[in-house]
């Protein structure tokens, strides 16, 4: 399959990083996430021969195939036909390039912002436009093969592209920034399976109900309260926040060795707090700094093993 055409649509999608709030929104409590605007996924679409139907391209991935021989579930071709189906088009001859930022398994939405970005180049390259709860809807129902039980954050946080606050089976709730801030994100380099994840911790809360809903009635206070935080931009107290929540999420038994490391290395280099961000069990952390303290943060979990490093701001 060449992809060396001229692109002729484009969309993208961004990432996000939970701030507080993974797992415990799986149950219903609130989560607050942010997307990561600098960080995205893009996908192209380029004239393909006549009859060749759509030909899905995922260089990063080693992935290609045509949608007429992809499986019904494959996450890719699935959000393709949901889109022609939302858009009412018929397949096109087009080849759809696939290329991300974003690392994959690892927390920082990939998934959901390939999704978006699917949707919007076909969307262009159709002329038609859907609305961001469409948009969102389609990625939703991608995140579910994906994810097996999504509760919706990842999705909304990636299209709406605003910090949102966010409850299962709630409209989600964009709120204000009241000072932009920043973070450094650190990949622990180590893949893992949201959806294993959160099928692990369904398990341990069968087993100790009342232990893990304490743990998530505690991880949702202190979402409701990054929220004020985040929007009164009151940063110190936002650090701690994140440091609470790290400690309960490795109570909820979804952190690992290598993401305590480098949470700790960060918070010694002078972050306000830090905490693994996302499904855990690998993926990345984030850490709340200010300018004076990005490099010395970014140089020490680079040391403690981080095999990739961001710097972001959130405004
Ligand atoms: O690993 P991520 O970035 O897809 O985040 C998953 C967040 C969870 O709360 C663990 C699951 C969910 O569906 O919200």
């Amino acid at each position: 399959m060449q992809a060396n055409n001229q692109p002729i649509a484009l969309g993208t999608g961004a990432g996000k990083v939970i701030l507080c709030g993974e797992h415990s929104v799986v149950y219903g409590y609130p989560a607050i996430a942010v997307p990561l605007s600098s960080l995205r996924a893009r996908v192209t679409l380029a004239q393909a021969e006549t009859g060749s139907g759509v030909l899905i391209h995922a260089p990063d991935i080693k992935y290609q195939c045509s949608l007429r021989h992809a499986a019904k579930d494959a996450p890719l071709a699935l959000a393709v036909r949901m889109t022609l189906a939302a858009l009412k088009q018929v397949e096109p001859d087009v080849i759809m390039t696939i290329k991300s930022d974003l690392p994959v398994a690892s927390g920082l939405g990939s998934g959901a912002a390939v999704s978006a970005a699917i949707v919007r180049s076909f969307s262009t390259y159709t002329n038609t436009s859907l609305s961001l709860e469409q948009i969102s809807a389609i990625t939703y129902e991608v995140e579910k093969v994906h994810h097996g039980n999504p509760s919706g954050l990842d999705n909304t946080t990636v299209v709406y592209e605003k910090p949102v606050f966010f409850e299962r089976n709630k409209p989600p709730v964009i709120f204000r920034i009241g000072k932009p801030f920043q973070l450094v994100i650190a990949n622990s380099g180590i893949a893992s399976s949201t959806k294993e994840v959160v099928e692990d911790v369904r398990h341990h809360r069968q087993n100790a109900q009342a232990y893990y809903d304490m743990l998530f009635t505690c991880i949702g206070a202190i979402s409701k309260a990054a929220r004020d935080a985040v929007e009164q931009g009151a940063i110190r107290a936002l650090g701690t926040l994140l440091d609470e929540n790290h400690e309960l999420l490795v109570k909820v038994g979804v952190s690992l060795p290598q993401l305590d490391v480098l949470v700790k290395a960060a918070r010694d280099a002078g972050a306000y707090g830090a905490k693994l961000t996302g499904g855990g069990q690998g993926g990345n952390i984030i850490a709340l700094v200010d300018t004076a303290h990005v490099s010395l943060v970014e140089q020490a979990v680079r040391a403690a093993g981080a095999t990739q490093v961001w710097h972001t701001k959130v405004e």
